[in-house]
């Protein structure tokens, strides 16, 4: 995981916390980044260094039918099949009743969204969802659990409310449960979090950077010399500034840089040549996933974006778009919103926006031609 020191420092104190001193993780993890920055990536790593410590994971990716709750129980269900009949017969049992109290489909729905007894303000099934976490992380032969949770953006509602509370209660009760939250999202995760979370300030979001030239030259650089083949510097320099930091483009132009190449054995090399050649194949399936996006956006999204591709790839002002579109910085806010949604432009510091794939404004640019 090049480029990713910092996340992976952080993650392995956390899991120390949680396997060595036996600690609940008490503030749920979220990276943040647009799509093709190498968060699935990073989760998945998390979660390798996790089972290489005997941790327990249960992996989701949020925007199923069955809610984020209902996924989580179907994951513990099918993680936890090897237990002992009689821990098992235990947890099915709270599994069910957590079920049964948020309304997985195939358990009746309960009538509330939040529970109505006297004094109680909370989603329901935060509690049965604690016993959940308690009885798994703390049961078996494994040191903990960490949940999972990739698209955190894409979650329901309700199952969010349930999962924060439920994490908000375990940390606030002050008990050693061995467990954690790793999630990973749109940049527009912390705003649909905060809508029904009062409390979303507790939660870690932790921004996504692109790759540092570096980190890119030893994303590609590295795994060619494993195998004796050997990038020329201005071929690896040119490689990487075709991508820009970005890890999808960089995998694009590296895997067609090497196609260009020839597949080479050990002993061959990349010249720039070969970059060049590759980057030619290359906007062909960039231009595929361009095109999709386009098709993909309404004729307000359209606007927006093509008046920030006057300004190229560099970040620029709502002030600035505003002007070009001749109209209020409020009146493009909703297409603005979608596109961050969908992952095609993203907000970067100050309010400036950006596209978030290099290439996508000369694409633009070219269809107004
Ligand atoms: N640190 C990294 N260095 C180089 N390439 C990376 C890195 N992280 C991810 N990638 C590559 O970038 C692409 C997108 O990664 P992915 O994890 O699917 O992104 P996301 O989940 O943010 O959409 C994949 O081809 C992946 O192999
Ligand atoms: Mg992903």
């Amino acid at each position: 995981m090049p480029g990713r020191v910092l996340q992976l420092a952080e993650f392995e104190e956390r899991l120390s916390y949680l396997v060595d001193l036996k600690r609940l993780v008490g503030r749920i993890h979220v990276d943040l980044a647009p799509r093709g920055f190498g968060k699935t990536s990073l989760l998945r790593q998390y979660q390798r260094r996790a089972t290489e410590r005997d941790v327990l994971t249960i992996w989701v990716t949020a925007g199923e039918e069955l809610g984020l709750i209902g996924q989580i129980v179907a994951a513990i269900r099918t993680a936890t099949a090897g237990w002992g009949a009689k821990n098992r017969a235990r947890l099915v049992g709270l599994l069910d009743s957590l079920a049964l109290s948020v309304g997985v489909p195939g358990f009746a729905k309960l009538d509330a969204t939040f529970d109505r007894k006297p004094g109680v303000a909370q989603p329901v099934g935060v509690r049965e969802f604690e016993q959940v976490i308690r009885t798994t992380a703390g049961q078996g032969d494994s040191a903990g659990l960490v949940l999972f949770i990739d698209e955190i953006q894409a979650a329901d509602a309700a199952g969010l409310r349930t999962l924060a509370y439920a994490w908000q209660h375990l940390q606030a009760e002050g008990t050693d449960v061995p467990a954690a939250v790793f999630a990973a999202g749109l940049p527009d995760a912390p705003e649909k979090i905060s809508a029904v979370v009062t409390f979303a300030e507790r939660i870690a979001f932790r921004p996504l950077e692109r790759l540092s030239a570096d980190a890119e030259e030893i994303a590609i650089g590295v795994p060619a010399q494993l195998l004796g083949v050997s990038w020329q510097t201005d071929a690896l320099v040119s490689a990487v500034e075709v991508a820009g930091g970005y890890p999808y483009t960089l995998q694009l132009i590296a895997d067609a840089s090497w196609s260009a190449a020839g597949r080479p054995d050990s002993g061959g090399e990349i010249t720039v040549d070969d970059v060049r050649e590759g980057q030619q194949a290359m906007r062909g399936d960039l231009d595929a996933l361009f095109r999709a996006r386009w098709s993909n956006a309404t004729p307000l999204e359209r606007d927006l974006m093509t008046a920030m591709a006057e300004f190229g790839d560099a970040p620029v002002g709502r002030a600035e778009l505003a002007q070009r579109l001749g109209v209020t910085i409020a009146s493009f806010s909703v297409p603005r919103a979608r596109l961050i949604d969908k992952g095609f432009i993203q907000a970067s510091a100050r309010g400036m926006l950006e596209f978030t794939i290099p290439g996508f404004a000369s694409f633009v640019r070219e269809r107004q031609e």
